[in-house]
């Protein structure tokens, strides 16, 4: 099981911009091929997306420099390269980088090769990806399905003019992918009948979630419950409520800026804010409700003991940055994106440390995603706790839940 080819194109995401699609080809014929997202609220401690910087091309947005890096400069090293050692193949990428944050290449380039190496071998085995991750990498961890987190309501960066709140997300309580589905499936639609009834927008955000202009994050709340009432679903008992603020996006000058209000808060404030949103609505999961560099606040709320305190932009899947927020007590659990650091090795000593911690783990996709379903196999063959890949609608999202089922399905 030998590279016989790498070769990169330039393709484009579920927002319209360009991404990068490679395929690794075998010597025994296997061909396999993997797309890497692209976040929008971006943490600034992730590794850095290479984009080209051309005006003339996409608005600056064209990825040929990360395109050429694979087929130019990764390529040539990795060829002749046997499967059997692919955590040398990420090493050799890292090495050939040469930066902390893979900005010579690009995080998106040296991903896009490191998952497409592991797709092409699981392939070349005839194994499903989920088994290769599990057995490569794991071993005595058991493959399992994880829990669901839609986020049906959209605001923040994705949807750009209501909340100041990004995410509001409902995670159906089974580890059944099939009923999962269906429960966040009739909520959906049961929100989007009662937003139509009060002649409020069922446009959708970059993630799939609604986007109405309500008149604040309470209301948002307020919906969601109804809507899953309506349809037989309890908060808590079927259904558990979170959030991700992705507060780095509405922090400056040490105040927390919120718009929807018209006010600026303290850390402190904020506290506030989410242990009474906690009590009012029974919210249980709470993601990157600070800035990503307030840690004070992080330690501070989760002494407070909120159910899941997630650290996202926090983390930034780095476990340098995990081993801090270990010693600091900041949360008890993290956000897995693989883009976030650019290798599928690096995201499972992630995993692996967060496991070590007694944390939940949540794989996630980005805000601009693709048709690649490799988030699915990741989080059922690394046994995480979570899956977060948006709303039930748009399919670059439904790939990975679709996938889940598939798997489910002994497929
Ligand atoms: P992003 O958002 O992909 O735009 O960073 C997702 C998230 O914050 O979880
Ligand atoms: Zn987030």
């Amino acid at each position: 099981m030998k590279i016989n080819k790498i070769k990169a194109i330039e393709i484009l995401d579920s927002r319209g911009n360009p991404t990068l699609r490679t395929f690794v080809v075998l010597d025994d014929g296997t061909v396999a091929s993997s797309s890497v997202p692209s976040g929008a609220s971006t943490g600034s401690h992730e590794a850095v997306e290479l984009r080209d910087q051309d005006p003339k091309r996409y608005h600056g947005l064209g990825v040929l420099k990360a395109v050429n890096n694979v087929n130019d400069i990764i390529a040539p090293k990795l060829v002749n390269l046997s499967l059997e050692r692919l955590d040398e193949l990420d090493r050799l990428m890292i090495d050939l980088d040469g930066t902390e944050n893979k900005s010579r290449l690009g995080a998106n380039a040296i991903l896009s090769v490191s998952q497409a190496a592991v797709k092409a071998a699981a392939l070349s085995q005839k194994i499903p990806i989920w088994q290769f991750i599990n057995e490569y990498y794991f071993q005595v961890v058991k493959p399992s399905m994880p829990k669901m987190m839609f986020n049906v309501v959209n605001g923040g960066k994705h949807a750009d003019w209501n909340f100041d709140i990004q995410e509001f997300i409902i995670i159906p309580q089974t580890n059944k992918s099939t009923d999962s589905v269906r429960i966040g499936s009739e909520i959906y639609h049961s929100i989007q009948k009662n937003l139509k009834e009060k002649k409020l927008s069922i446009l959708v955000g970059d993630e799939g979630g609604f986007s109405p202009a309500l008149n604040s994050n309470e209301e948002a709340f307020q919906l969601i419950i109804e809507s899953a009432k309506q349809t037989g679903y309890g908060n808590e008992k079927d259904y558990k409520l979170g959030i991700d603020a992705a507060a780095s996006e509405f922090f400056s000058e040490n105040k927390y800026i919120l718009k929807k209000d018209n006010k600026e808060i303290t850390g402190e404030e904020l506290i506030q804010y989410y242990l009474e949103i906690k009590d009012k609505y029974l919210v249980y999961s709470f993601e990157d409700v600070f800035q990503e560099d307030d840690w004070e606040n992080w330690s501070k709320f989760f002494q407070q003991a909120p159910s899941l305190l997630i650290g996202d932009d926090l983390f930034c899947t780095n476990i340098n940055r995990m081993k801090t927020g270990y010693e600091k007590k900041s949360a008890n659990a993290v956000i897995i994106k693989p883009n976030q650091i650019g290798t599928v090795k690096e995201t499972i000593d992630a995993i692996k440390l967060a496991k070590e911690y007694g944390w939940a783990t949540a794989v996630s996709h980005r805000s601009g995603e693709t048709e690649d379903s490799f988030l699915a196999d990741l989080a059922y063959g690394a046994g995480v706790d979570f899956i977060k890949t948006g709303s039930i609608s748009r399919s670059e999202r439904l790939a990975k839940y679709n996938r889940l089922i598939e798997i489910e399905n002994g497929l």
